[in-house]
């Protein structure tokens, strides 16, 4: 009868060491593939534990430690922490030795500290309003050339080839651009599902691209994006579908502090370079002249009255006189944004402004040719066609007008203009 039991238990034990060594094996070959697909994330949780509480050291201790203890697992939280920890320590390197206004330029600012959001500091904001084809692109990437810059690129592109000149757009296009330099990317989903297939609404963030290269994932997770945009000192924007009575508004909200160029070209360029680029044509906002001149007229008025209630915060370029000294007028603006004129800022406009290298969105061309291409490349019809809807706007912003086929192949189109 024991003997029985003895076999029995015998069985029963054997296949216990079995199952045993089957689980066993299950787990070790588990604990092998975790650590593999997750080990440089193990060796970054500490330090983003650490960070996340020191930032916030006193308010509301047990949130914060429930909300880290929640993330302990999520993957794409300490993504989060870790792209925003390097990046703090990139803008602190960039910023060794930067010159701060100190009261200079109507700014009193002396530390990194008072431009920082997430430090309770207001960044340093700047704007760019253009309309398409008007050298927006170089102006938008010379200021990007300064330090430790977010550069909010276009922030209407999902609106597609339009101009926003009254309601219903205008006040959604202000209320992104608030939400935008406030850095709530919560408030800006469309925003973020159209860059996703779009990436030239981020692309031209430097930093922020640079991560976004790296980090797929957490890119375009509004979670990430509004810490990110929260640690940078500085600001800019530049828009090309907002018409400067709209934009108006930005400035009369002192809270945010922004400075604004209104960058004009001639109506002649401009149409002639729109020509060449196939999303333009089937758009009147884009290809119409009399719009487009009549946009430039309400412009003007506009800027006759924002020069005279914000001659701090306001100031007009136009392209051609910008092409003709890219290093005066860049140097100009940087005084009037009261930005530092860094050395990034001379090599970018050392490298870019001497030759004609690049493709038709490049900023790598000869500055000096490229805003009187159109009096070659548009026959005269062409010309007194714009021109004879375009002359009240082209004696405004100081275009004058070419008489003949040979007076415009040679004749100086710009002269002087006063607001
Ligand atoms: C993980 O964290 C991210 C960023 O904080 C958040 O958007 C996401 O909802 C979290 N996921 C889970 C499952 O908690
Ligand atoms: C600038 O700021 C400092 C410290 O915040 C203050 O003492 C000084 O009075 C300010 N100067 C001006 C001109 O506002
Ligand atoms: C073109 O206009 C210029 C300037 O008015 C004038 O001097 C010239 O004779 C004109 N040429 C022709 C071919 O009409």
């Amino acid at each position: 009868m024991p003997q029985k039991y003895v076999i029995i238990g015998t069985k029963i034990s054997k296949k216990l060491s079995f199952y045993g060594l089957v689980g066993l094996t299950s787990l070790c070959i588990f604990f092998l593939l975790f650590n593999q697909r997750y080990s440089n994330y193990v060796e970054h949780r500490l330090q983003p534990v650490i960070s996340e509480v020191k930032l916030k050291p006193r308010s509301g201790k047990n949130e914060e430690l429930f909300t880290v203890f929640s993330n302990i697992n999520n993957l794409t939280y300490f993504e989060i922490q870790e792209v925003i920890d390097q990046q703090r320590r990139n803008i602190e390197i960039d910023m060794e030795e930067y010159q701060y206004p100190n009261g200079k330029f109507g700014i009193n600012v002396s530390n990194m500290n008072e431009l920082i959001m997430e430090k309770g500091g207001r960044p340093m904001r700047s704007i760019i309003i253009s309309s398409w084809r008007s050298g927006s692109t170089f102006v938008g990437d010379v200021v990007n050339a300064h330090p430790a810059n977010f550069y909010h690129y276009e922030p209407l592109l999902d609106f597609g080839i339009v101009q926003v000149r009254g309601a219903p757009l205008a006040q959604v296009a202000i209320n992104n651009i608030y939400a935008l330099f406030n850095c709530e990317y919560h408030k800006l989903n469309n925003y973020l599902n159209f860059g996703k297939t779009h990436p030239w609404v981020f692309n031209h963030n430097t930093h922020l691209w640079r991560q976004c290269t790296s980090h797929k994932k957490i890119c375009w997770n509004p979670d990430f994006v509004t810490k990110f945009c929260r640690i940078f000192p500085f600001q800019s924007m530049k828009l090309v579908r907002l018409r400067l009575k709209i934009a108006e508004a930005l400035l009369e909200d002192k809270s945010l502090g922004i400075r604004m160029v209104l960058l004009v070209r001639d109506p002649r360029g401009l149409m002639q370079s729109r020509k060449h680029r196939d999303w333009c044509p089937s758009s009147p906002d884009c290809s119409d002249p009399a719009r487009v001149c009549a946009d430039m007229i309400s412009d003007y008025e506009s800027a006759v009255r924002l020069k005279k209630k914000f001659p701090r915060h306001f100031k007009v370029i136009r392209y051609e006189d910008l092409s003709l000294d890219p290093f005066a007028h860049a140097k100009n603006l940087y005084e009037f944004y009261g930005l530092d004129f860094h050395e990034n800022v001379k090599s970018f406009l050392d490298t870019h402004t001497k030759s004609d290298l690049g493709g038709v969105s490049s900023t790598f061309r000869n500055s000096k040719a490229a805003p009187f291409h159109w009096r070659t490349d548009l026959d005269h019809e062409e010309v007194e066609e714009i021109q004879s809807v375009c002359s009240t706007a082209m004696r405004l912003w100081g275009y004058s007008l070419a008489l003949n086929e040979t007076h415009q192949k040679d004749f100086n189109p710009i002269t002087n203009y006063s607001l």
